[in-house]
């Protein structure tokens, strides 16, 4: 895989992971506050078949944005779709994990005829409720006063499974040292965009490519009920739970996510 800069909007720096040795554009979108390395055990094997363009979502891994910067997701998806425009890919199977995810749908309201399939990946359609969008003020603050330090201890066992917790100590370490070299300004871009995501339940319904809908069993973020309203709202979406999995099923259950993700690059 080849890492490629460029001018972002915002004033943001622009980074990507391209490559691949196949013809079917995918494009992989990781969720927050982690980078491509999220996907690293698929970028191989999915490499064989497809070209990938994994960017470094803004402010977040090796992109860098100025403090105060105000996004939203669908800065994100704009960003994205910038990328596909530089790389030459005019329409891509999308793989977004849960921030992912939400850029994912965000894509699909602005630039359908871009996406020609989508896998959504331990994420949803809402909104945050009251109570999270306090929540995100609350880590906002602590991002600002103690960096990403402040919020790692908190975050692992939200994103992972009490199995991978208990059973895969290197996920652990790679998902700690992941969220410990993020920015914490760009960090805190991305939960100001989180927090002021709009609803996309009733974009669901205009959704008419091939969906895929993954989620971990033990996803407390995005548990299976929630995903399960997620696939229900997609005509035909095909709904996948991976046991022993929790937020972080790229990582955590990476066997079965490429698997998932092949066949749905493989189904046109
Ligand atoms: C993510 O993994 O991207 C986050 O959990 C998204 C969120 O906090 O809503």
């Amino acid at each position: 895989m080849e890492q490629r800069d460029r001018k972002a909007a915002h004033g943001a720096t622009g980074v990507a992971l391209i490559g691949g040795e196949g013809d079917e554009p995918l494009v992989m979108l990781h969720g927050f506050p982690f980078d491509p390395r999220m996907w690293d055990p698929q970028l191989h094997p999915l490499g064989k078949d497809a070209r990938i363009l994994a960017p470094h979502l803004l402010g977040l891994g090796q992109s860098r944005v100025p403090e105060g910067v105000v996004l939203s997701i669908d800065d994100y998806a704009e960003d994205v779709v910038a990328w596909m425009d530089t790389v030459g890919i005019s329409r891509a199977t999308i793989a977004g994990l849960s921030m992912g995810g939400y850029v994912a749908l965000a894509m699909w309201k602005r630039a359908p005829e871009r996406i020609k399939a989508l896998a959504l990946l331990d994420t949803k359609a809402e909104a945050d409720s009251e109570e999270a969008r306090r929540g995100r003020i609350a880590t906002s603050r602590t991002l600002s006063e103690k960096g990403m330090a402040g919020v790692v201890d908190g975050m692992l066992p939200k994103v992972l499974s009490a199995t991978t917790r208990r059973t895969k100590p290197e996920v652990v370490e790679r998902v700690r040292a992941m969220i410990l070299e993020s920015d914490a300004v760009g960090a805190m871009a991305a939960v100001e965009a989180l927090r002021t995501r709009p609803d996309r339940s009733a974009l669901l319904a205009t959704i008419d490519v091939p969906v895929v809908v993954v989620v971990g069993e033990e996803d407390e973020l995005t548990p299976p009920s929630v995903a399960r309203e997620l696939a229900n709202g997609i005509a035909g979406a095909k709904l996948i739970v991976i046991t022993g999995a929790g937020h972080v099923t790229s990582l955590e259950t990476p066997d079965r996510v490429t698997a998932v993700l092949r066949s749905l690059l493989l189904q046109h």
